[in-house]
């Protein structure tokens, strides 16, 4: 398969939006950092993310190509479709959202930004066996049935979004959405959150919306449950189709 898009340069960042990264950062890690998992206080070391600004494109590419042989790619479009999203990761690429919020809305953003992608997605994705099983997951939707892609990419959201995971006997957050946002961190490991024990039957049954508060979360126990999961769904779709 040949992607129709150009790559085009990354994106070199003016004062005001590393302003608004450095509100966000400065709020956000020292907060959540002992709550999160062991691969995303790595990763966040390994790419040295700063408060200070935006790191350039470039130095992220070549850790990234370095730990991974995956390539980060650049793009303008904030909300990738899963077909898109998906048919770049299974040819390693990982798309970086290049733009940010504005800084009288730094709680919210409808669509995902370089603040998402980098600080929550990147730390996770610059591990090798990470990166294999997100590879894995986009061969598993697109080769699935429509209708199994439905309760695929709640799976999909509910741990590489919003999932934990259990080191050590406690819960850590995984999730790239969880990393990033302000509020929902906080809200997850609060006595309001329902957190439920990883079970893909059970996930595949709740849609999620990028709107709302989520009211229920799940728990992996350890990566190898995700990992045999999509390896096993996988296996299943090969001898059906
Ligand atoms: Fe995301």
């Amino acid at each position: 398969m040949v992607l129709k898009e150009a790559k085009r340069p990354f994106y070199h960042w003016n004062d005001e939006q590393n302003e608004v990264w450095n509100l966000m950062y400065t709020r956000q890690y020292p907060r959540i950092k002992d709550r999160t998992c062991q691969w995303y206080q790595e990763g966040h070391e390994l790419l040295k993310l700063s408060k200070d600004v935006i790191p350039s494109g470039e130095a992220l590419n070549s850790v990234f190509q370095e730990r991974t042989n995956w390539e980060l790619v650049s793009t303008d479009v904030q909300y990738s479709d899963g077909q898109s999203w998906f048919e770049h990761l299974i040819q390693r690429k990982f798309l970086i959202t290049e733009y940010i919020r504005e800084k009288d809305s730094l709680d919210y953003t409808p669509l995902p930004d370089i603040f998402h992608d980098v600080f929550g997605h990147l730390p996770m994705q610059v591990h090798q066996r990470y990166a294999n099983l997100t590879e894995e997951y986009a061969h598993l939707m697109l080769e699935c049935p429509p209708d199994v892609r439905v309760g695929l990419g709640s799976i999909w959201w509910y741990t590489i979004e919003f999932g934990f995971i259990i080191e050590d006997s406690e819960i850590k957050a995984f999730g790239a959405g969880l990393m990033s946002s302000y509020a929902e961190f906080d809200l997850a490991f609060s006595d309001k959150m329902i957190r439920r024990p990883f079970n893909p039957v059970d996930i595949a049954q709740h849609k999620p919306s990028p709107h709302e508060w989520h009211k229920i979360l799940w728990v992996m126990q350890d990566f190898e449950q995700l990992e045999e999961f999509v390896a096993q769904q996988r296996q299943y779709f090969r001898v059906l189709y």
